[in-house]
């Protein structure tokens, strides 16, 4: 685990940005995990800028999202389908059929799960997979208490994520119950990670993920094993971490 402590929300963007950039520029094939929330919108504004100034391409990237919100369509402006392509995909030149994230609006959902594991490994797994973290440590959607040995599945989102995610929505009680998410045991199996974090809020949940015991209570913690994984994190959600757990300083 290599954490990269940085002053604040645009230079952990701007660093996350470098990583993607140069995965795609060493396999312009690349499969990318990708993540929605507030976390990576800056990491998307960074890309955007790289490919308008003509500095990247995705065209023979792929795209693969951690999760989705299950009853929304893909036409729902708070679904994740809607998120990525408003914020990152319409802007830069992916194909759509390049992008892939879970149908939620599926009849047959557990179908729709076992369709997503088999496109994950369709287009090679994942080679760089973005994440971000629950103020309770879950990652993707994967609350306190799932398995460590979980794939994807149908979630039902704990009360604290519907209240974080609420913001989003005109109602808390608009915020859908379930998700489909990938599981833990798929997102172990990319080949790199990279853990974005940002503000105080995300303080405890990245302490308990760097220091503390590897438990299913906390999901995150599963990362801990990870050959490939970097942290990238500001001072405001470093500020619980003990010195020690840096292994580099800016
Ligand atoms: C999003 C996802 C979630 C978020 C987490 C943090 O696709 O899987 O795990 O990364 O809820 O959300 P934000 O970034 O909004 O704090």
């Amino acid at each position: 685990m290599k954490i990269m402590k940085v002053d604040h929300y645009e230079e952990m963007s701007q660093e996350a940005a470098k990583l993607v950039k140069e995965k795609i520029k060493a396999n312009p094939k690349a499969t990318l995990g990708l993540a929605t929330g507030g976390t990576p919108v800056g990491m998307y504004e960074q890309l955007i800028k790289e490919y308008k100034e003509g500095s990247l391409s995705f065209r023979h990237v792929k795209t693969i999202n951690l999760d989705e919100y299950v009853g929304l369509t893909a036409g729902d402006e708070n679904s994740y389908r809607a998120y990525m392509n408003n914020l990152f995909f319409k802007h830069i030149d992916i194909p759509n059929e390049s992008t892939f994230l879970p149908n939620g609006d599926a009849d047959d959902l557990q179908k729709e799960c076992e369709y997503y594991e088999e496109t994950i490994k369709s287009i090679g797994g994942v080679d760089l997979q973005i994440l971000g973290i629950g103020g309770n440590g879950h990652i993707a959607f994967n609350e306190p208490g799932t398995p460590f040995t979980s794939r994807t599945h149908v979630v039902k989102l704990a009360s604290a994520t519907r209240e974080a995610n609420a913001r989003y929505f005109d109602d808390e009680e608009d915020v859908p119950e379930y998700a489909v998410t990938m599981g833990i045991e798929t997102i172990l199996e990319s080949k790199e990670i990279v853990l974005l974090a940002s503000g105080e809020n995300k303080a405890e949940a990245l302490r308990e993920l760097v220091e503390g015991e590897k438990d299913e209570a906390n999901p995150s913690t599963a990362l801990q094993g990870h050959p490939n994984l970097t942290i990238i994190a500001d001072r405001q959600a470093c500020k619980k971490l003990g010195e020690q757990s840096f292994t580099k300083e800016q």
